[in-house]
């Protein structure tokens, strides 16, 4: 018997529509399970994985006239982070904001409890003093109330998490992300940007086979939640760049013919058919003046790494 699409959870209800639909999709953001979030730790410390190095160069580099952007004016402020992750990065910025005597309570978001444990035990032990107040979740709720706040508020959203949307899902989440805020009120968002198309394949293909296993980590998920029988030595891991477009689109393609059986249902993979897995778009800085305008922010100033790789943009709610 097929069971009603309302009993399923919002995971296999994604699952299915993905892999029944015609071009065969599956959406990045279940790639993070337990397995997948220390993968995705690896995948950060690999030489050909340069964003999160970057990112650290900017930080460590900048953290003065990033301080001096974001709170010239020396007011009390919240800084909200979307995805904390580990906090690595973000770490060099508190620590610097409080030894500079900044007025500030963190709070990270993350839908993870269990990363925001870890992550909680590891800054309060690691810099004393710092104001921390987690909220699992999902992003939107916890932005719930920030207009109402008198401190000002600061949205990091770091890593080039802002990559894994197409261009037109990017506009209309920082559209919707910018309702929450007052006009004032900061975004801070690390965004990785075009450059030689070998340097960004490499990072998606790594030599070690990381990413590889990254993707069919999210094969396996289904198989253990779902009762499904993908067999994962049947597929090739395909990342694709367009300069053109920006995106590296990473795909699993079936090397044969393959029944998949889950949920009571049953689809077809035909030799060599795709699923496309994740998306990873790069901008250019005309690109992210663009993004900025259609989803109602200014561009204040950007920060860049030595290469020009990666930039982490401030832009301000449209007054
Ligand atoms: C989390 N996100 C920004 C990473 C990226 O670069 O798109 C996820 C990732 N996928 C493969 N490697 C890393």
């Amino acid at each position: 018997m097929t069971k009603e699409i309302s009993t399923l959870t919002p995971f296999a209800e994604d699952v299915m529509e993905g892999l029944m639909s015609e071009n065969k999709h599956l959406p990045s953001k279940y790639f993070y399970d337990a397995k997948g979030d220390s993968l995705f730790q690896q995948i950060m410390h690999l030489d050909e994985y340069y964003l999160t190095r970057k990112e650290l160069e900017i930080f460590e580099t900048h953290k003065a006239a990033i301080l001096e952007a974001i709170n010239g004016d020396n007011e009390p402020l919240r800084i909200i982070e979307l995805g904390a992750g580990d906090g690595l990065k973000t770490k060099v910025l508190l620590k610097y904001f409080l030894s500079q005597g900044v007025d500030f309570i963190y709070t990270p978001v993350d839908i993870s409890g269990n990363v925001l444990e870890i992550l909680e035990q590891n800054l309060t032990a690691e810099i004393p003093g710092l104001k921390i107040e987690t909220y699992e979740g999902d992003y939107f709720d916890a932005l719930k109330g920030i207009s109402e706040r008198p401190e000002k508020d600061i949205v990091f959203f770091l890593g080039s998490n802002v990559g894994n949307f197409s261009r037109e899902e990017a506009e209309k989440f920082l559209s919707d992300l910018q309702k929450f805020l007052k006009a004032g009120d900061l975004l801070f968002m690390g965004v990785d940007l075009k450059k030689d198309p070998a340097i960004i394949l490499n990072a998606y293909n790594d030599s070690q086979g990381v990413t590889r296993e990254f993707n069919l980590n999210l094969l396996d998920r289904i198989n253990t939640e779902m009762g499904a029988n993908f067999d994962r030595d049947q597929f090739l891991h395909y990342p694709y760049y367009n300069p053109h477009t920006g995106e590296c689109r990473s795909y699993l393609i079936s090397k044969s013919e393959q029944e998949i059986t889950f949920e009571e249902e049953s689809v077809v993979l035909r030799a060599w058919e795709a699923i496309f897995m994740e998306i990873s778009k790069k901008y250019d800085r005309k690109q992210l003046e663009q993004l900025a305008k259609a989803s109602g922010f200014c561009p204040v100033q950007s920060f860049l790494d030595s290469d020009n790789w990666f930039a982490d943009v401030l832009w301000q709610k449209e007054k």
